[in-house]
């Protein structure tokens, strides 16, 4: 998902322990060095991203935004498709100049987890190498490297433990993400998440209810819970928080207007959040809930636990809210052995969900995963044509969406200001994007509503309504 801004380093804060909320970085240590922390991927990613340079801040590390001034470079990889993977050591040969300047590389992530120590070989320049379930003894790895230690690896998988940090520097000043649920117990056979990121693991509902208080007294007003199947969530507290239960308890916390979540596995989706969604205005009405394939015999050989007719049912669930969820999805075309029929079951699908936006993917054969098994049949062009055909046929589908919301009113967190004048950026709830026009000041970081003038496919245009 796009970034609708960026901001200085300058503004960054994050949720400190104890009572104190809204403590700065700390004072550099020049002793320590600099770091520069480059990020690929999703979500999960960003965030863990906000938690390494967390640590590394607290540790008396200063960050810096470019490559050349940091004496420490990370690199936070991504390794879902082949074509991410990729990047990752492409960009490691631009690194390898770098290392001779006396600077220390560290690979970190899916990439990090996936190649292990083979990152040595083909990268010798690099000294750290970390997975994201190792992340917690990321202080450990820091102070042998300052030690001098140039081949230094976190690569475990086998832990109940999640990544908390005393503090978290947040790139976006009014949404907070938070990670409430780590790994996949899932088994989708084409992914490489369940090996990357590890087991499944909830953090206490009590740490994140902290944490989420004090992202409220330091400004925040939106927060994005996250997890790879964060609806799987299970409380390991005593209390047994049911996942929509920690939907209402966080939206209680005095100063959240908005709560949102993603992933949802379908298998995992029930009715009570529905409930709880139609409950309390302040969680999102919006539901991300991937499908992969329209097609049963697909959705099988791809490991998804559900049938094409149960996914229905779960978005009949949500259809039949109370207020308009809105529903976005994941689809992968060209999975070994999908044939036209079932690519056909895929647009049909979409046609009866009407979903008001989706991520699509061609397929790609992963390292450690069962598909790789699978002969990758489907040639690449046909790839290629399944995706557009799905894009466009998704494309008239948004359009239509969107254009029928036109004369409506929605509240706005604005978060974006363009360089044309008057001009301001936000999300309604149900996470459309809006460009409207206003004469105010100042609006960045406040609720404001909009009334839609035009829509395109992907955006609605609009009007401060005051
Ligand atoms: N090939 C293509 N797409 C993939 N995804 C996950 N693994 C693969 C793969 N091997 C997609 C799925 C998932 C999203 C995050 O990435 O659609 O929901
Ligand atoms: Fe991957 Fe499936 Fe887990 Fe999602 S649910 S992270 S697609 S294994």
């Amino acid at each position: 998902m796009g970034k609708l801004f960026d901001i200085g380093l300058q503004q960054l804060t994050g949720p400190a322990p104890g009572d104190r909320a809204g403590v700065d970085a700390p004072a550099p240590n020049s002793a320590r060095g600099t770091f520069f922390l480059e990020t690929f991927g999703c979500q999960m990613n960003d965030h863990d991203s906000e938690k390494v340079a967390g640590v590394l801040l607290s540790r008396g590390y200063r960050q810096v935004e470019s490559a050349e001034a940091a004496s420490l470079i990370l690199y936070n990889t991504c390794s879902i498709r082949e074509k991410a993977a990729q990047k990752v050591f492409s960009r490691l040969g631009e690194y390898r100049e770098k290392q001779k300047d006396g600077k220390i590389i560290g690979v970190l992530g899916c990439v990090a987890q996936q190649e292990g120590e083979d990152i040595f070989e083909r990268a010798p320049w690099v000294s750290l190498v970390c997975g994201s379930a190792s992340y917690r003894k990321l202080p450990q790895m820091l102070a042998e490297l300052e030690a001098g230690n140039h081949r230094v690896t976190g690569l475990d998988t086998d832990t109940d433990e999640t990544f908390e940090t005393e503090m978290t520097r947040r790139d976006n000043p009014w949404r907070a993400y938070l990670t409430i649920i780590e790994g996949c117990d899932k088994a989708c056979s084409y992914c490489v998440v369940p090996f990357t990121r590890g087991p499944e693991r909830s953090r206490s509902s009590d740490s994140i209810l902290r944490e989420v208080r004090q992202l409220s007294d330091l400004g925040y007003s939106e927060v994005q819970l996250l997890g790879q199947t964060v609806n799987s969530y299970s409380d390991p507290t005593s209390r047994r928080m049911s996942f929509s239960e920690l939907l209402l308890a966080v939206a209680d916390v005095p100063g959240i207007r908005r709560v949102r979540f993603t992933t949802s596995h379908p298998s995992d989706f029930e009715k009570d959040i529905v409930e709880a969604i139609e409950s309390q205005p302040k969680l999102c009405d919006h539901v991300h809930l991937p499908v992969q394939s329209g097609s049963s015999k697909v959705l099988r050989a791809m490991q998804r636990t559900y049938s094409r007719e149960e996914y229905l049912e779960k978005v009949g669930m949500i259809r039949g809210a109370k207020r308009p969820i809105a529903l976005t999805t994941d689809i992968i075309v060209g999975f070994p052995g999908e044939t036209e029929a079932d690519f056909e079951e895929t647009l049909s699908l979409l046609e009866e969900v009407q979903y008001d936006s989706l991520f699509s993917f061609k397929y790609s054969p992963r390292p450690n995963t069962p598909s790789l098994s699978m002969t990758d049949s489907i040639p690449e062009e046909e790839k290629s044509r399944r995706l557009a055909l799905l894009q466009d046929k998704q494309r008239e589908i948004q359009r239509a969406r969107n254009s029928s919301l036109v004369g409506e009113t929605f509240e706005v967190l604005v978060s974006g200001k363009s360089r044309r004048e008057n001009q301001w950026a936000g999300y309604t709830t149900s996470h459309r994007v809006v460009n409207f026009a206003s004469q105010a000041q100042e609006l960045l970081g406040t609720y404001v509503q909009v009334r839609v003038t035009d829509a395109t496919p992907n955006s609605l245009l609009g009007e401060h309504a005051v």
